[in-house]
Parts: C-alpha cells; sequence; structure tokens
C-alpha cells in the first residue's frame, strides 16, 4: 500500500484506523449540538425563515434521497452516469494516472465508472470523502470485491475539513471529483469561497472534475422537484422530523406542505415548506420557541442552474482551468474538467 501523508492533524479529534488497504481518517469534530442549535435558530430567525439542506440527510432522508435518483422526473442523476461511463476513459487518457479524491462519495455508484476507467494504471489510489463512515465502509467493501489493486483512504468529515487535510500522494496528482451538482446548494458567494479553497489545496497541474446540472426550461426543472409518486415532498417534509428527532422540537408535519419552484432570474430551484396554520413550535432541547404562520415559508434548499460561459469564468478567476467540458445530447448536465495553473 503507498504510504500518505495527513497535515495539520495536531488539533483535530484525529484517529486512524488501518485495515488491509481500507484506511480512514477521522476530521469531524464532536458535534456541539449548542453550536448547531443557535445556527437553526439564527436561520429561524430571518424573513424568509431558513434551515439548512444538511439536515436532509438523517437515515432516512439519505434513503429518500437515493430514491429521488430513480424518479422519472429526476434527470440529473442518470444523466451524470450516462455521461460518466461514454467519457471516464478520455478523462483517464488526458490526466494520466490520478489519486481519486471524491467529495459526498456516498455509495460510490458512479465513481465506479471512474475506476474502470483508471484501473489500467495498475494502482488505484481512492479517496471518498463523507460525513458517514458507515457509508464509506459499506462501499469500500464492496468496491474491494470488485478492484484488485485498490486502496481507499476514506476522510471522514465536511467538504472543508476534507479539502484542509487532503492527503499526499507524493508521487501521483490528485483529481477531486465533486459530482451530482452539489455545488448548486452553495449561494454564488460560498461557491467562489469553496473554489479558492480547492485552488490552495491543490498543486498546480491537479485536476478538479465537477458535474453541474444546467439552465433548462421551467417546466422540466419543476417536474424533477415536483415527482408525482410525492417522493420529493416527503425528503423535504422529513427535514422537520429529523429535526423533532435531533434538537427535541414538535413539529407537527401536516402544518407544512413542500413547494418546489424555479427562480428564472436567480437561476436555482428554490425549496419550501409553507405554512399551513398559524402555530408554535418549541424546541426542548434548545430551550426556544418558534412562531409560524399562515402563509409564510421555509426555504429548505436552493439548486442553482448554471450557465456554461459564466461558472468557466468563475473557476478560471480562481486558477482552475477549464481542460474540457462533456454533456449529454440535450445539454441538461455538464462534466467539467478542470486544471490548476
Ligand atoms: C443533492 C443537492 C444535488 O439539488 O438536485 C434533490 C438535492 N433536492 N431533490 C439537488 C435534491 C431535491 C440535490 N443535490
Amino acid at each position: 500500500m503507498r504510504r500518505k501523508k495527513c497535515r495539520d492533524l495536531k488539533n483535530m479529534t484525529a484517529l486512524t484506523i488501518q485495515a488491509e488497504q481500507l484506511e480512514l481518517v477521522y476530521l469531524l469534530e464532536k458535534e456541539d449540538l449548542g453550536e448547531t442549535g443557535k445556527q437553526l435558530l439564527e436561520g429561524l430567525g430571518r424573513s424568509p425563515k431558513t434551515i439548512s439542506p444538511r439536515y436532509f440527510y438523517d437515515a432516512k432522508g439519505s434513503a429518500l434521497f437515493e430514491q429521488i435518483c430513480e424518479l422519472p422526473e429526476y434527470y440529473p442523476t442518470r444523466t451524470e452516469a450516462e455521461i460518466l461511463k461514454t467519457v471516464s476513459p478520455e478523462i483517464a487518457e488526458i490526466t494520466g494516472n490520478t489519486e481519486l479524491i471524491e467529495l459526498g462519495s456516498g455509495s460510490s455508484t458512479k465513481t465506479r465508472f471512474l475506476l474502470d476507467a483508471y484501473q489500467q494504471f495498475g494502482q488505484l489510489d481512492y479517496v471518498p470523502v463523507d460525513v458517514s463512515a458507515s457509508i464509506v465502509e459499506f462501499a469500500a467493501e464492496h468496491l474491494f470485491q470488485e478492484y484488485k489493486n485498490l486502496s481507499v483512504t476514506g476522510l471522514i468529515g465536511t467538504y472543508e475539513q476534507a479539502i484542509a487535510h487532503l492527503p499526499d500522494p507524493e508521487d501521483l496528482p490528485r483529481m477531486l471529483v465533486f459530482l451530482g451538482s452539489t455545488l448548486g446548494n452553495f449561494s454564488a458567494a460560498e461557491s467562489d469561497r469553496f473554489f479558492k479553497q480547492t485552488r490552495q489545496s491543490l498543486r498546480s497541474g491537479d485536476y478538479f472534475l465537477l458535474g453541474v446540472d444546467r439552465h433548462k426550461s421551467t417546466d422540466i426543472l419543476e417536474a424533477a422537484y415536483n415527482d408525482n409518486q410525492g417522493v420529493t415532498a416527503a425528503f423535504n417534509l422529513n427535514m422537520l422530523s429529523h429535526l423533532n428527532e435531533r434538537y427535541g422540537s414538535n413539529f407537527d408535519l401536516n402544518n407544512f406542505r413542500h413547494r418546489a419552484i424555479y427562480n428564472v432570474s436567480e437561476r436555482q430551484i428554490e425549496m419550501h415548506l409553507d405554512c399551513l396554520q398559524d402555530h408554535t413550535v418549541e424546541f426542548q432541547d434548545l430551550n426556544a420557541t418558534v412562531e409560524f404562520q399562515a402563509g409564510e415559508s421555509i426555504l429548505t434548499e436552493i439548486s442553482r442552474k448554471f450557465e456554461l460561459g459564466k461558472l468557466r469564468d468563475n473557476l478560471a478567476m480562481q486558477g482552475l482551468k477549464t481542460v474540457k467540458v462533456w454533456g449529454d445530447r440535450q445539454d441538461w448536465f455538464s462534466l467539467i474538467l478542470t486544471q490548476v495553473i
């Protein structure tokens, strides 16, 4: 196994578990419920009220998201997978062997197309990043059965933590992989900050592969976030159950209704929970109450839809030069390979 060094772990609750070819590096600091609770209440004190999309993903929410990816209306996952399947050999040809670092790796399903293509180089170095250690372990176990000469270094933490503590493969360039248009959850300012941090953590010549959903007709976009079976509605409402679980609140899901609209001028889907009647929600563990009024809504997610020219400019401004862009036939989704100059 190739040796890796993790820099700057001094002040972290870093713990390394090493199995045969699997190494897990824990970057997560112990969650401070007081601190995250304060942020939650801050968001609920704003107008409009907001809740961070990170609260979508408890066990039930993650399962619902997997279900969303299979919906006929939700084209991004399958479109991106199609593109990756087609162009991964070309990506491997352009970059040569790299260490593959994937942000938000989850079940590593789409990654397999990249791993298939990079297998020709003999040694596969894969660094999945996820907040869930069990998901990374589960994914790695399956990958070990499918790939020879695979070494997996899982970084258990947030994107920011991972980017700040990338292992050093010494003799290989790296490719940071960020798929699924998760970038769309970031505001324009957050996205620029993320590109800047990405650029700073990589070295000149390293690659950054980004998958993004594109601006398109409102009908297609709104259908993708208002599916007929109501899975997206359940996913959105489940956030409130998650909060009840985590902060001892008493949200009644019957008091809210899912709504998703495409804000064309902002080029973003906005997911809301509309409040249907006046009521008060108590947060027992936070010693707080929040008033809700009929007709108001909670913003739970933005999902930005990108224009290629602007995005390339933003990447270039942070020192990430576009090498090549691939898309599907309808240009609904794009895969952008950039390189640190
Ligand atoms: C995981 C952020 C890419 O924005 O499409 C799916 C989440 N929300 N349906 C997206 C989501 C509603 C998804 N991302």
